[in-house]
């Protein structure tokens, strides 16, 4: 790594002074609130406007009927009230529709509950299922992932195994998962599809492979639908009409769907989520809950146990604001996927520009075929570790995070997200991509 570079597009006494203040032991091993307490100092002192790509947060305006409904709920009074614990009746009604309108899967409103967030949704899931049976303590992610799933399953004491996907692509996870599983202490698995950081999303072959695994092992699928129809490679935006957005749904009764609201829908900002549980799942008995819940059903113990100690219910407005979102989707009246749409077509012109410059896409198949174009990608620069690239790239005003943070194996990749990047900026990150290239020359 050249830092003897002076004269870089960010001033270099001044970026390499701010990372001696943040006394970070490693940029790589930074959170992504660390990372982005970082890049504020450095634009406060520089002036100049960093390429943010460390943070996936929405870029885009929030779905105007979920605020239109919002504002008129709380007109009428919600928030003096307590919301149901397990969902207004509109909402649930409204979710079961739009898993059976884009998904086509079968579900009923009763399985069908609001969460604050999908993390919400994820945690109460780990913290039930791995109740459910002694035998099976441990949960297992399917990296690279969401690091707050880690830190969820850490703050909860509950045990951890995990792979990164990279290298068992297809035919090859079907080995993998049985030679983790046959152990049979694994009560779940979670991952995202489409796959932050990497996009990366799983074929049908894939998540066929997934469900005969867990119909095999009981073992239950966490499914965060966190990017829900966003492999924009196939339009999923008619309801009822396929392509449908895929899931391990079709193959197993053993799941849990984590639907959130904050990117498909731009609704981040009041954290509700929903979480769905397969009919068969939601009335099943397992003795075990008994020693933490009233009763031994998992439906139950989830709703009135892990969920009621957490929050005891979720924002009422927000509900009416999802039930309006979802109820315009299923109408047709809504087309979301058209309104996230812009994040692919950045992130086409963006891993260009990387790409022309020397930099290799990390994750960049889906098991033979090109990687979608979506709200995160992975790069990595020849001869870099993805540290060493987090901190070089800070002197040339771009900011991402290390896939270390992620459970990749791939130690020289990067994550960007390509929301908050404006396109009056890829002239700026054009102009810094080639400066990059050209002071750290490829033989
Ligand atoms: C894979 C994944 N799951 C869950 C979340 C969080 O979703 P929510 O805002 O609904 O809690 C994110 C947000 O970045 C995510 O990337």
């Amino acid at each position: 790594m050249n830092t003897q570079t002076k004269i870089t597009p960010i001033d270099f006494q001044i970026v390499t002074q701010k990372i001696k203040d943040s006394k970070l032991e490693s940029i790589g091993g930074a959170t992504i609130r660390e990372i982005k307490k970082l890049v504020d100092e450095i634009e406060k002192s520089t002036g100049e406007r960093f390429v943010r790509m460390e943070m996936g947060i929405p870029g885009l305006p929030p779905t105007k009927v979920g605020v239109e409904a919002e504002i008129e709920a709380l007109k009428k009074g919600v928030a003096a009230i307590y919301p149901d614990i397990y969902g207004i009746q509109s909402l649930k009604v409204e979710t079961a529709r739009f898993v059976k309108l884009f998904m086509n899967i079968e579900v009923s409103p009763e399985s069908c509950v609001p969460t604050g967030g999908s993390m919400m949704g994820s945690f109460a899931a780990f913290m039930t299922l791995n109740r459910c049976n002694p035998d099976k303590d441990t949960s297992l992610l399917i990296d690279p992932g969401f690091p707050v799933h880690r830190q969820q399953l850490k703050v909860l004491g509950q045990k951890i195994a995990s792979f990164d996907v990279y290298n068992y692509r297809g035919d090859k996870l079907k080995d993998k998962l049985e030679s983790i599983l046959s152990e049979g202490n694994i009560s779940c698995m979670l991952y995202s599809n489409p796959n932050n950081p990497s996009w990366i999303c799983f074929t049908e072959k894939e998540l066929k492979i997934i469900g005969d695994m867990c119909n095999k092992y009981d073992v239950i699928a966490i499914e965060d639908l966190a990017y829900f129809a966003m492999d924009f490679r196939r339009d999923m935006s008619k309801p009822g009409v396929p392509p449908y957005q895929p899931s391990v749904a079709n193959y197993t009764d053993n799941y849990i769907l984590t639907i959130s609201s904050s990117k498909a829908f731009s609704y981040a900002g009041q954290r509700i989520g929903m979480m769905v549980i397969s009919d068969e799942l939601y009335d099943r008995s397992y003795p075990n809950l008994k020693k933490y819940y009233a009763k031994d059903l998992f439906g139950h113990s989830m709703i009135y146990g892990s969920i009621y100690a957490m929050s005891a219910g979720i924002s009422h407005s927000a509900q009416y604001a999802l039930a309006a979102i979802f109820k315009a989707a299923n109408d047709g009246t809504l087309d979301f996927v058209e309104e996230v749409k812009e994040y692919g077509e950045k992130a086409k012109i963006m891993k260009e520009l990387f790409t022309d410059n020397g930099f290799k896409i990390v994750y960049d198949k889906d098991d033979g075929e090109p990687i979608a174009d979506g709200f995160y990608f992975t790069f990595a620069y020849p001869g870099f570790s993805g540290d060493e690239l987090l901190h070089e790239l800070l002197y040339y005003g771009i900011s991402a995070i290390s896939l270390a943070i992620t459970g990749s194996e791939r130690l020289e990749g990067i994550r960007a997200c390509v929301s908050l990047v404006k396109r009056d900026q890829f002239k700026d990150l054009e102009f810094r991509l080639k400066k990059f290239n050209q002071d750290h020359p490829l033989t």
